[in-house]
């Protein structure tokens, strides 16, 4: 799926093959992920489409089966991934994901830790950024969910650059092994208040921690321990996206047939905490600038 190796990377000159993920797209709101296999067929509400006339075609081509009947078979990007995969948990979306990559300033060959896994949706954008030399070490105490995430990851083929633990990790933190390696730290937990200290051991000097909590309560809680675990000087902000929908709708007015552009606008709200690990006069993990970001979505 992804470019872990860069002669791999996707692109529309890429043609399909037989045993890749497509994600096949009807229209914005319905969209799935298939693996093309040269001797099944897709069934939907337009008719049946073979796989077979897919394979040789290039990623983006729009297919058509005998009764007219269309499909777009996209490229399977972390994007549309996103909006296909399996809820298991909730989980981040585009606007969240873009500010989170951004923020946590993560680039290829970074190793980030990771917790709770949930649905894998964060981490498939997490594994494109790092590719190909970084890596995604993630921790769930949920079995089954960190088993149904290592095959999402396999099928998306981006499970050389993520490893799934099962692991409490506000209970247990992470695992010493990675203390003062990880470039940058995403929490997305219940309490993240409690895996703040181990985070703290695990950031290298200028690594960065994300917390991302829907509720105001928890994000007070994570500023009192983070301010506990870094002496800092702090600041807040807020930031808000807005998704718009765009649709063209006809619009009646008297005696003139017309045709605008209406516009439908969707909103959330999540809230994030950022931190930078910061350099102590002798170099230690021990001073450090924090800042807290809220209101995202
Ligand atoms: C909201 S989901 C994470 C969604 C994920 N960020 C995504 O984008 O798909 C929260 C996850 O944290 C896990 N979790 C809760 N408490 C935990 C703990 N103490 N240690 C590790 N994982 C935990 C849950 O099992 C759940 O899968």
């Amino acid at each position: 799926m992804l470019p872990s190796d860069p002669s791999k990377k996707l692109s529309f000159a890429r043609c399909i093959k037989d045993g890749d993920l497509v994600i096949v797209y009807e229209r914005h709101d319905s969209m799935k992920a298939v693996k093309v296999c040269e001797t099944s067929v897709l069934q939907n509400r337009f008719g049946v489409f073979s796989h077979k006339e897919w394979i040789g075609k290039p990623f983006g081509s729009k297919v058509f089966n005998n009764k007219g009947g269309f499909v777009h078979l996209l490229a399977p990007t972390p994007e549309l991934w996103t909006l296909v995969l399996s809820h298991r948990t909730q989980i981040l979306y585009i606007t969240d994901i873009s500010f989170v990559i951004m923020y946590l300033e993560i680039v290829p060959g970074c190793l980030i830790l990771e917790s709770g896994t949930g649905s894998g949706s964060l981490i498939t954008s997490l594994a494109r950024a790092v590719a190909p030399t970084g890596h995604v070490y993630t921790f769930d105490f949920h079995e089954q969910r960190a088993a149904s995430a290592r095959e999402d990851f396999e099928r998306t083929g981006i499970n050389n650059l993520v490893t799934v633990g099962v692991r409490d990790i506000q209970g247990e933190g992470f695992p010493e092994e990675y203390s003062g390696l990880a470039d940058s730290i995403f929490l997305d937990l219940p309490q993240p208040w409690l895996a703040i200290p181990s985070a703290r051991k695990m950031l290298k000097l200028d690594g960065v921690l994300c917390s991302f909590s829907p509720c105001i309560e928890q994000v007070q809680r994570s500023c009192e321990t983070l301010k506990s675990n870094f002496t800092a000087r702090g600041g807040s902000w807020s930031a808000a996206a807005r998704s718009w929908r765009t649709a063209v709708e006809s619009l009646q007015s008297v005696g003139v047939d017309n045709e605008e552009d209406g516009l439908v606008a969707r909103r959330r709200r999540k809230v994030m905490v950022l931190v930078r690990a910061g350099r102590a006069a002798g170099g230690g993990l021990v001073e450090a600038p924090w800042c807290t970001v809220g209101g995202v979505g």
